[in-house]
C-alpha cells in the first residue's frame, strides 16, 4: 500500500494535481487527498484551486461542478461511472413547463444534478446553505429539483414560500424510516439524532440536529453527549471517529452505502494519473450556462 501511496504523492508533484474528496468515499481515499469536505467546500474550493490538475474523489456530479468553476483546468474523475442516481431526477421539459405556470419562480437545483439541470436553473444550492439561498431570494415561487426531501425540509422552514416539488430522491437517505430511528432510539435514549436533510421528512421530525456531512461532523465534535446517532452516509463514521475518538456512533440501517462513492479507490486514483483520464468534458455553452446558477450559490452562501 505504502508504495501505491508514494506512486500517488510523485504524479500529483509530476503532474501539478490536488486530490479533493468527499466524506462519503473510502477511509483510505481520505486519507491522501488534499482537501476533504461536503459538496459546498468542494466546490468552493475547486473554484479557487491553483493547480492544473483537480482530481475529484466522487460522483460525476462533483466532477462537473469543478468543471464549471474552474473550466480551465483538467478535471479528472477516477471511476466516471461514478454517478448519483438523484442528479438526472429531474426533466427540463418539466423546469420549461413550471416556468410557463408560473411567473414569479425560482428554479432552485441541489448540486446533486446534471450540468444540463444546473444550466436550466435560476440558481445551486447544496444542504449546506439551501435554507440561507431560498430565504435570499425574491421569488414567491420555489421550483426545487431533483431532491423532494430536501425541497421539505426547506418547505417547513419558510413557509411564506409556495414550493413546487420534483419527486427525486437519493436511495441511501430515502430508504431510512422513522420506525429505524425508533429501534436505535430504544437502545441508546441519550444519543442525539443527526440528520441530512435529504433524508424523509418523518426522519426530520426526529432529529436533534438536521444538516450537511460537514455540519453533522461539526455537530457531533462540538456537543458533549458521548453517544450519536447517524443518518447518512456512512462514509462520515471516518471524519467523526477520527475527531472524536472516545465517541460513538450509531447507524441505523446496514450499510448506510453509496455504492457510487465507493467505486474510488488507490488503484482508479494511480490510472486516472497517470493517463490523465477520465476526464470531465462539457461543451462550452453548458460550461457557461450552468455556472451561472453555481456563481450566484458562491455569492449568495458568502
Ligand atoms: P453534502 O453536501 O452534505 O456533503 O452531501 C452530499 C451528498 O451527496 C449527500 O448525499
Ligand atoms: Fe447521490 Fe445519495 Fe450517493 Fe449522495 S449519497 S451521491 S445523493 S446517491
Amino acid at each position: 500500500m505504502n508504495e501505491k501511496i508514494h506512486r500517488i504523492q510523485d504524479l500529483k508533484k509530476e503532474k501539478n494535481a490536488v486530490i479533493m474528496a468527499h466524506y462519503y468515499v473510502n477511509d483510505e481515499v481520505q486519507d491522501l487527498a488534499d482537501f476533504v469536505g461536503d459538496s459546498y467546500y468542494l466546490s468552493e474550493t475547486a473554484s479557487k484551486v491553483d493547480a492544473d490538475i483537480i482530481l475529484l474523489c466522487g460522483v460525476s456530479f462533483m466532477g462537473e461542478s469543478a468543471k464549471i468553476l474552474n473550466p480551465h483546468k483538467k478535471v479528472l474523475i477516477p471511476d466516471i461511472t461514478a454517478d448519483c442516481p438523484m442528479a438526472h431526477m429531474a426533466d427540463t421539459d418539466k423546469i420549461k413547463a413550471v416556468r410557463e405556470k408560473y411567473d414569479d419562480v425560482a428554479v432552485v437545483c441541489y448540486v446533486n444534478s446534471t450540468a444540463e439541470l444546473k444550466a436550466n436553473s435560476d440558481v445551486c444550492v447544496t444542504s449546506s446553505n439551501a435554507l440561507k439561498i431560498v430565504k435570499a431570494l425574491s421569488n414567491k415561487n420555489i421550483y426545487f429539483i431533483p431532491d423532494q426531501n430536501l425541497a421539505h425540509f426547506i418547505a417547513d422552514r419558510i413557509p411564506e414560500k409556495n414550493f413546487i416539488f420534483n419527486d427525486g430522491f437519493c436511495y441511501v437517505h430515502h430508504e431510512i424510516t422513522a420506525d429505524d430511528i425508533m429501534a436505535v432510539k430504544k437502545k441508546h435514549p441519550n444519543a442525539p439524532v443527526l440528520v441530512h436533510p435529504e433524508s424523509k421528512p418523518e426522519v426530520v421530525a426526529l432529529a436533534d440536529y438536521t444538516g450537511s456531512t460537514s455540519g453533522i461532523i461539526n455537530y457531533a465534535t462540538e456537543n458533549d453527549s458521548k453517544e450519536y446517532i447517524i443518518i447518512t452516509e456512512s462514509g462520515v463514521l471516518y471524519e467523526l471517529k477520527k475527531k472524536n475518538p472516545n465517541k460513538t456512533f450509531f447507524t441505523v440501517k446496514t450499510p448506510q452505502v453509496c455504492s457510487n462513492m465507493k467505486k474510488i479507490n488507490i488503484d482508479n486514483i494511480i490510472e486516472a494519473l497517470e493517463k490523465e483520464s477520465p476526464e470531465i468534458n462539457m461543451d462550452e455553452t453548458l460550461i457557461k450556462n450552468s455556472y451561472a446558477p453555481m456563481k450566484k450559490m458562491l455569492e449568495l452562501s458568502r
